[in-house]
């Protein structure tokens, strides 16, 4: 399925997992799991809590490295060293406990160890006026306005601290941008401004891999999806091939979920009352 060598109008995917195993000890993480990103696409992730989301990434991110099956950036195999080689292909992780110093200003968090400088020798100092500035711009560039960069990004919500990440991926040139649950403990109206982001990164031309729990949030913005289930592919589509129905309808396990209504209805409730129990 995927572009084959000279395979004509099939352009090379920025990021292709081809049938990705990984192995903790006995633990079978991921098995033959495949996932295709594009420049300008977003593809998501999908699974419930133990499918092997954050292992996918974490492959991808350098931080593990898979046991079988092919990991290609832009077309080369590659099996990553460390998040340092990611960085260095153009391959930026924001993950959901982003690495932010509370009480430093958005724009130190913003260049959080690529600080410009000016001067050289003994004059050499951080810009400051240009981060300030470069922090300003780019995180209205992309639709945020900040009152006040110079605030403890500690002080920043969820979402806009989720969004600062983000801006800073698209700043220092990423190509690829993954986000392990970006709106997981975020409510409605948040949760719509990091999706809003999301798309603006996608529409710079960056390939985004998108990884959640809510089929909602994913039909939204995705074009690729990809369903992990206790670590095997349960599914692969694309926009046109899934509607949002059938996209909950597998992430929810359809048949496990009738299976559980079916064992609410009949189960006879257990007795909760504290007469029931040993200590009382
Ligand atoms: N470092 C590790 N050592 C051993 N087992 C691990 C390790 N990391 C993950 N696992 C196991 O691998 C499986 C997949 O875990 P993973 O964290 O990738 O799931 P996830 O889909 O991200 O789940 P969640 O939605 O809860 O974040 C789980 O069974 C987990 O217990
Ligand atoms: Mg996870």
């Amino acid at each position: 399925m995927g572009p084959q060598a000279g395979g004509g109008n099939e352009v090379t995917a920025l990021v292709e997992l081809t049938g990705v195993s990984k192995f903790y000890g006995n633990i079978k993480a991921l098995q033959d799991v495949s996932l295709q990103v594009h420049p300008g696409e977003i593809s998501c992730v999908l699974g419930d809590n133990g499918a092997g989301k954050s292992t996918l990434i974490k492959i991808i991110a350098g931080l593990h490295q898979h046991d079988a099956g092919t990991f290609a950036v832009e077309g080369e195999e590659r099996r990553l060293a460390s998040p340092r080689e990611a960085l260095d292909l153009g391959i930026a992780t924001v993950y959901q406990d982003l690495a932010v110093v509370p009480l430093m200003p958005v724009w130190r968090n913003f260049f959080l160890g690529s600080e410009p400088t000016r001067g050289t020798g003994p004059f050499k100092r951080l810009d400051v006026d240009t981060m300030r500035r470069t922090t300003r711009s780019e995180m209205l560039r992309m639709g945020i306005d900040l009152r006040d960069v110079d605030q403890p990004i500690g002080t920043l919500s969820g979402g806009e601290r989720q969004c600062v990440a983000i801006a800073r991926a698209v700043h220092f040139g990423a190509k690829v941008l993954v986000l392990d649950e970006p709106t997981a403990a975020l409510g409605v109206k948040q949760s719509g401004v990091v999706l809003k982001y999301v798309a603006a990164a996608r529409d710079a031309g960056l390939g985004v891999v998108l990884i959640t729990h809510n089929p909602h949030h994913a039909h939204l913005v995705g074009d690729r999806f990809v369903l992990l289930k206790r670590g095997t592919m349960a599914g692969s589509h694309t926009k046109d091939e899934i509607s949002l129905d059938e996209l909950t309808r597998q992430m929810a396990g359809g048949s496990e979920l009738e299976q559980l209504s079916h064992e609410l209805e009949r189960a006879p409730a257990p007795d909760l009352s504290r007469d029931g129990g040993s200590r009382g």
